[in-house]
């Protein structure tokens, strides 16, 4: 652990510059690395209660022993804390515990935790220092970069949020030990898609070292970690607000944010819904005429070793593409779809209706069932299923 060595890799944004730093046994330090941050005593640590139990008690310490006056807040665990809600209730404590403009909050947690922080910070006093502790695979590879704070609606996922920078963005792989292995893989996904946008060596990296990623070895695990982090901070760096070039990561997700939620974001994780979208995408590209089949099969094969499915199993091309519809990605109807033409590289394009149809049709048949010739992957989904109910 000790011979690992620390990493730095700068998010440059001018005066909202942050820093993403990644070393094994980062939290036992974390108290010592925030006197850049804040010049007040008072720290709130938000986390949930799954993390709570792993890492508040070393957190809190580490703060105390560099002279911060920590106090904890605790809330439920899972998508459904991300509310409006939660927030007027973080709100209440900063308040009460007189919370000033240089306090600042900590993140201690995944990808839920790092969104609700944010956006408190983001809003108390109009905006206060908040750090991001990353805990889950998402939250280090993803969510804790590039200041996309918020929360969800009754009518929509983060239909209310803030672009807001952390000041920093500080991950302990070793966290990664007690993750549940469901989450782990799903987040595998987020992983494999930064190679196909942007980096065929990484890609290449994955799929040959897919067996030691996952058996948690500590070499590629980091690797995967910073490589991911470099890819999402020079994004985010060329587009902050996503006007376009920003669009590139959300490959795999027109299909998966859409199976996400014909699951009623019960059946899937956000992570599996986007190692399906990461094939599907890909075949849909290769339906165009953007990309080759080779391609199509090396994302799909990667995706199966991962232990993620591949399947739409069911979900009529009307559904899917309604689904489609709801999300943020539309404009005048038209879908703005992330499409490979190589591993490595990608185009921005709208897709039409009636391509998006002819795709569905080609693949599954006309009422919507899976062609028999496709190999199923580990997990059986069935969105449409789900979505009846
Ligand atoms: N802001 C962004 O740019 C961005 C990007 C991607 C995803 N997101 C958001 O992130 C959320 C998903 O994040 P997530 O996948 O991290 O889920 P999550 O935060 O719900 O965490 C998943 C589960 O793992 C538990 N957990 C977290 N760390 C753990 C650890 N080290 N050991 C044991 N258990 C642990 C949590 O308690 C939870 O039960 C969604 O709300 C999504 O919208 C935001
Ligand atoms: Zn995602």
């Amino acid at each position: 652990m000790a011979c690992v060595a620390e990493q730095t890799i700068p998010v440059t944004l001018g005066e909202r510059s942050y820093n993403i730093v990644l070393h094994p046994g980062l939290l036992g330090t974390v108290g010592d690395r925030l006197a850049a941050f804040t010049t007040s005593p008072k720290i709130g640590v938000v986390t949930d209660k799954h993390v709570a139990g792993h890492y508040l008690q070393e957190t809190l310490r580490s703060l105390c022993r560099a002279g911060y006056d920590p106090t904890p807040i605790i809330l439920p665990p899972g998508e459904r804390t991300k509310t409006l809600g939660t927030i007027a209730k973080i709100l209440d404590v900063l308040a009460r515990q007189k919370f000033e403009r240089q306090s600042l909050l900590l993140a201690l947690g995944g990808g839920v935790i790092g969104d609700i922080t944010g956006f408190a910070a983001a809003i108390y006093q109009r905006g206060i220092p908040f750090v991001q502790v990353p805990t889950t695979l998402v939250a280090q590879v993803d969510s804790s970069v590039g200041g996309k704070t918020g929360v969800d609606h009754r009518l929509g996922k983060n239909l209310i949020g803030a672009f807001y920078q952390p000041r920093a963005v500080l991950i302990d792989t070793l966290t990664l030990r007690t993750l549940p292995r469901r989450e782990w893989i799903a987040g595998l996904a987020e992983v494999i898609k930064y190679g196909i946008i942007a980096d065929e060596k990484f890609f290449a990296f994955l799929e040959q070292e897919m067996p030691a990623l996952l058996k948690l070895k500590e070499e590629p695990v980091i690797h995967a970690i910073k490589r991911s982090c470099e890819i999402k901070a020079q994004v985010v760096v060329e587009d902050e607000r996503e006007s376009d070039r920003r669009r590139i990561l959300n490959y795999g997700h027109t299909i998966g944010h859409a199976l996400e939620s014909l699951s009623g974001y019960r059946g899937l994780i956000h992570g599996e819904a986007v190692g399906i979208g990461l094939v599907q995408e890909a075949d849909l590209a290769s339906h165009m005429g953007l990309c080759g089949r080779d391609i199509v099969e090396r994302i799909s094969s990667l995706v199966q070793r991962a232990g993620l499915s591949e399947q739409v199993s069911e979900a009529s091309f009307r559904s899917l593409w309604g689904a489609m519809q709801h999300d943020k990605k539309v404009i005048g109807g038209r879908v703005i779809g992330v499409w490979p033409v190589q591993i490595g590289k990608v185009l921005i394009r709208p897709i039409a209706r009636q391509v998006c149809a002819a795709w569905f049709q080609d693949k599954h048949g006309r009422r919507g069932r899976p062609s028999s010739s496709r190999q199923p992957g580990k997990h059986s989904v069935r969105p449409k299923a789900r979505a009846r109910r």
